[in-house]
């Protein structure tokens, strides 16, 4: 893991970016595990806050897992609002050189059940990223869909 190495040079086959958008810090702590399992993998990870990313840094990225929660009716956290607007404006770039998938936090007593990954997951497509491995929705106990998306997704990534 490195804190490094610029968004900008992300560029290799085994680079990877992990970018989380959090308010009580379930995300963060998931992209610290993600990134460790990618690093046993053989990634050269960086972990970052969607804060402080601009969009036009992912213009060069390969490799992007994003773990995001949604909050108040259905809203991004809010260090993920600018980069969640962003995606979604006209001068977005292309990013077809990108190989993504999300993890979706969130809780089913909501009525918008984790719409904010569910967004980021299509705003990403619609740039022309691909999605490699299925977004995974998880409500509060999401240890298990943690393992599952994160190995799977590491996988997909890697072959
Ligand atoms: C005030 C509040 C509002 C929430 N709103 C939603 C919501 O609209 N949709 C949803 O799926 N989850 C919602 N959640 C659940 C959170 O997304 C979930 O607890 C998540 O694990 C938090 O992750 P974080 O610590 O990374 O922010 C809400 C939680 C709280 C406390």
């Amino acid at each position: 893991m490195t804190d490094e190495i610029a968004v900008e040079d992300l560029s290799n086959p085994k680079d990877l970016l992990i970018l989380y958008g959090t308010e009580t810090g379930n995300a963060e702590a998931l992209a610290d595990e993600a990134a460790e399992k990618a690093n046993e993998m053989g990634f050269t990870t960086k972990i970052s806050n969607m804060l402080d990313i601009e969009l036009s840094a992912l213009k060069s990225v390969v490799n992007l897992l994003v773990i995001v929660s949604t909050w108040g009716d259905g809203e991004p956290p809010d260090d993920a609002l600018d980069l969640y607007e962003s995606l979604d404006s006209d001068s977005a770039p292309l990013l077809s050189q990108l190989k993504y998938s999300v993890l979706a936090l969130g809780d089913t007593s909501y009525e918008y059940f984790c719409r904010a990954g569910k967004d980021f997951d299509a705003r990403l497509e619609k740039l022309g990223a691909k999605r490699i491995f299925d977004r995974r929705d998880c409500d509060v106990d999401f240890d298990d869909d943690f393992e599952e998306w994160s190995s799977g997704a590491l996988k997909a990534l890697s072959s």
